[in-house]
């Protein structure tokens, strides 16, 4: 089998993003305008975007037999990935979700639902497939089979990128099998106990990863890497919707690692690409083009 860049295991949604103005009180009718529907889902549309900057991945994950699931599935083929790792569950739902975005300022609110049945199994994650990998990419909701996958990469020597959305059940396992993980202010929030990013990240690298950080939406991030502690703000931008930011910063970070940038470098560059979806309704119109993300240098601090 042909090796690729990304092996991604997590989840992948259909999106339907609307934009409103304020969020609304429970009880009202609010009207929302600009439909669109896209592919989502942080380790979808993180491979969305590193198939774009020319990297080859292939997804683990699971769709319904829906109507939804072969929309969800053409959504990442589309893009040049290889979905032969999608199980379709027979009589289940697909994971769906409803975005409300806020303007101004780009907020979004997600209303979702995971997929019906079975979570991925271990068993039907192709270890084939994994260990030609480059890198691997995990959201951790499939806690067992991304177990196993984060196992099996690191006998084989394989980096492990982590998207740490909410700690749940199996995250801090997943963070010690993992090489880079790279939280929600949630999650670090609930690991630190209080809000305080950098305790966070102290908190992550404690479990073993050299490098741990904390998106933390419009005021940027905070990591820690070698003896290295940075806090950074987020490109200033007129915000229209932030989904998919946090999955494009990872991309981002995980397109710099495979082009050999320095991790501060890689970083910056998932700040950045980041900051470009936020100028588009959903999280994967906005993603960058490949020659800008080749050719980008990170500015010299001022
Ligand atoms: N309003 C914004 N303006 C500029 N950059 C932003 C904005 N919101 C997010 N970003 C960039 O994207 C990164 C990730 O965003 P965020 O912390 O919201 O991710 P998240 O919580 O994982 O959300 P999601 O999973 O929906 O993408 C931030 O660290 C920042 O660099
Ligand atoms: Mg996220």
């Amino acid at each position: 089998m042909e090796g690729c860049d990304v092996f991604g295991l997590g989840q992948c949604s259909l999106d339907y993003i609307g934009r409103i103005g304020e969020f609304p009180p429970p009880g009202i009718k609010k009207e929302f305008f600009d439909l669109t529907v896209q592919g989502g889902g942080p380790v979808a549309t993180a491979l969305a975007a590193l198939s774009r900057w020319g990297l080859f991945c292939r997804f683990s994950g699971v769709v319904g037999d829906d109507a939804f699931g072969p929309v969800i599935a053409r959504s990442l083929e589309e893009e040049g990935i290889d979905t032969k790792g999608i199980v379709r569950r027979k009589g289940c739902a697909s994971q769906f979700a409803f975005i409300a975005a806020e303007s101004p300022g780009g907020r979004r609110t997600i209303f979702w639902e995971r997929p019906g049945g079975e979570p991925l199994k271990p068993e039907e994650v192709d270890l084939e497939a994994l260990s030609g990998a480059r890198l691997f990419h995990t959201d951790g909701l499939f806690v067992e089979a991304a177990l196993h996958a984060a196992q099996k990469a690191r006998e084989g020597n394989i980096p492990v990128v982590v998207d740490g959305g909410t700690l749940r059940e199996g995250m801090v396992e997943i963070a010690r099998l993992s090489d880079f993980f790279i939280a929600s202010e949630t999650f670090g929030r609930q690991l630190a106990g209080r809000d305080d990013p950098l305790e966070a990240c102290r908190r992550i690298r404690d479990l073993g990863p050299r490098l741990a950080a904390v998106t933390l939406g419009e005021k940027g991030y905070a990591a820690s890497f070698g003896g290295k502690e940075i806090r950074r703000p987020a490109y200033p931008v007129a915000a229209v919707d932030t989904t998919g930011c946090g999955d494009v910063f990872h991309a981002g970070f995980i397109f710099g690692v495979l082009r050999g940038r320095s991790l501060e470098e890689s970083l910056d560059l998932g700040a950045w690409a980041a900051s470009r979806v936020c100028l588009r309704l959903g999280g994967r119109a906005g993603i960058p083009g490949r020659g800008e993300m080749e050719t980008r240098r990170r500015p010299l601090p001022s």
